[in-house]
Parts: C-alpha cells; sequence; structure tokens
C-alpha cells in the first residue's frame, strides 16, 4: 500500500496551554475550505505521534504499561486536504507517515453510520481513534480494557487542544453504529472508539 511522508509537525506555540484550554468547546459547524497536510500532520502528531527520534518509544500520550494500543485512522473527503487524495489513511507513527488503505470518499456514509450527525460531511478530515485491546490485556486482563479507554481520552484531549492552537474546530463524536464503522473503514482486529471530525470553524469569531 502506498505511503505517503507528513511534513514535520510544527511548533507554533501561537497560544499558551492555559489559553488552549481556555478556548476548548466542541465545534460542530464547519467551512468546508480544505485543510493542509501540515494541520493534519499537527492533529496525527498531537494525537499518537512519536515524541523524537531519540525517544524511540515516547509518545504525545502516554500507554499503559507502553502497550500503544489506540491507532488513528482519518477519513479524508474529495478536496478536504489540499495534495490529498480523498480516502482513508492509517497514521504510522513511527514514520509520522500515512499508509493509504483505500481511495473512497466516504464522508457521506460516515456521517449516516454516525446517526445523521451532518456537520461530519463538511469536515476537510476525520479522525478515527480505534484500539487493539489485545496489545493492553495480553499483559493487564480485563482492566486493559480500562487502560485502552484511558489513553483513548488522553489522545482525544490532545487533538482538541491542538485543533484549537491551530485555530481549528473538532468535536469528539462517540454516537455512531459500531458495525458500520467498522465496515466502512475496514477495521478487522480494530474497535473504534470516537470519531473527530476536523475543519475550519464556519463562525470566524469562533474562538474570539
Ligand atoms: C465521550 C463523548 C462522546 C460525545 N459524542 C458526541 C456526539 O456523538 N455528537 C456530538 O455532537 N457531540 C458529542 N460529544 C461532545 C459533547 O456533546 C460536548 O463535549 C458537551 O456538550 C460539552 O460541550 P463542549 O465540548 O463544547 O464544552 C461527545 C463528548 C464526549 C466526551
Amino acid at each position: 500500500m502506498e505511503k505517503i511522508q507528513l511534513p514535520y509537525r510544527s511548533l507554533s506555540n501561537k497560544l499558551s496551554l492555559n489559553e488552549t484550554l481556555q478556548k476548548r468547546v466542541s465545534c460542530r459547524n464547519f467551512d468546508p475550505r480544505a485543510l493542509f497536510m501540515q494541520q493534519l500532520s499537527n492533529i496525527l502528531w498531537a494525537g499518537q505521534g512519536l515524541i523524537s527520534k531519540q525517544h524511540d518509544m515516547r509518545h504525545t500520550v502516554p500507554s499503559a504499561g507502553a502497550t500503544y494500543p489506540i491507532e488513528l485512522l482519518v477519513a479524508v473527503r474529495k478536496d478536504g486536504i489540499e495534495e490529498l487524495d480523498p480516502g482513508i489513511y492509517q497514521y504510522i507513527s513511527k514514520e509520522h507517515a500515512l499508509k493509504r488503505l483505500s481511495n473512497k470518499d466516504l464522508n457521506e456514509q460516515m456521517s449516516r453510520a454516525c446517526f445523521n450527525q451532518e456537520f461530519i460531511r463538511k469536515a476537510g478530515a476525520s479522525i478515527l481513534i480505534a484500539s487493539e485491546d489485545s496489545r493492553t490485556t495480553r499483559r493487564y486482563g480485563d482492566r486493559g480494557e480500562r487502560y485502552v479507554d484511558m489513553e483513548a481520552g488522553a489522545a482525544m484531549q490532545n487533538i482538541s487542544l491542538e485543533a484549537v492552537e491551530m485555530g481549528l474546530g473538532t468535536v469528539i463524536v462517540g454516537a455512531f453504529d459500531d458495525g458500520a464503522v467498522k465496515e466502512l473503514f475496514d477495521l478487522q482486529e480494530l474497535k473504534p472508539l470516537g470519531i473527530m471530525p476536523i475543519g475550519y470553524p464556519r463562525d470566524k469569531a469562533f474562538y474570539a
């Protein structure tokens, strides 16, 4: 499958952490303008990226026993991201790259799978936070499932804050049909946990 290198994440530092937290709010009204690869790069890095090449295992989110059960997939709609074809991609954190899994624009089906949450259609891309629980339950038994959920929450909060920092909007979507989402993304062993549509807030004063 085709691999696409993401640009190095930028450390723009426009807002302090406290300013970012102060502005965090769910966004459900997107302007359909295309996002840039740099923005996607930052979002994915915040959600599951490696901190540096020297610290091979250190990610932007902690992981119980460093078992790393979380995977991020991206559904890109047509004209959703500059220089990126529509389709489904998997984030490869070790390489900070995308692996293309399909070239279908699944935006409408995604919205339907999320019980017709219409705003998903306008987002340039939607991030699926998914898990392979066995990586963690192998070591921790049933309690590992709780650890996976905790990690997913940490990843989603990082993505939320990174979006605010770049002036983008997002919301955690937990209401969806598991079976339909599994089928759309062809998830096999992975379990879908949350979906985060990413886009420009339609209201220019959204973060004012
Ligand atoms: C686990 C979880 C699931 C959620 N699912 C949805 C959802 O399916 N659709 C939606 O529009 N918002 C969803 N939300 C967003 C909440 O509605 C939102 O965070 C809440 O209303 C508080 O608003 P705020 O985030 O703007 O502070 C979810 C939030 C969480 C934490």
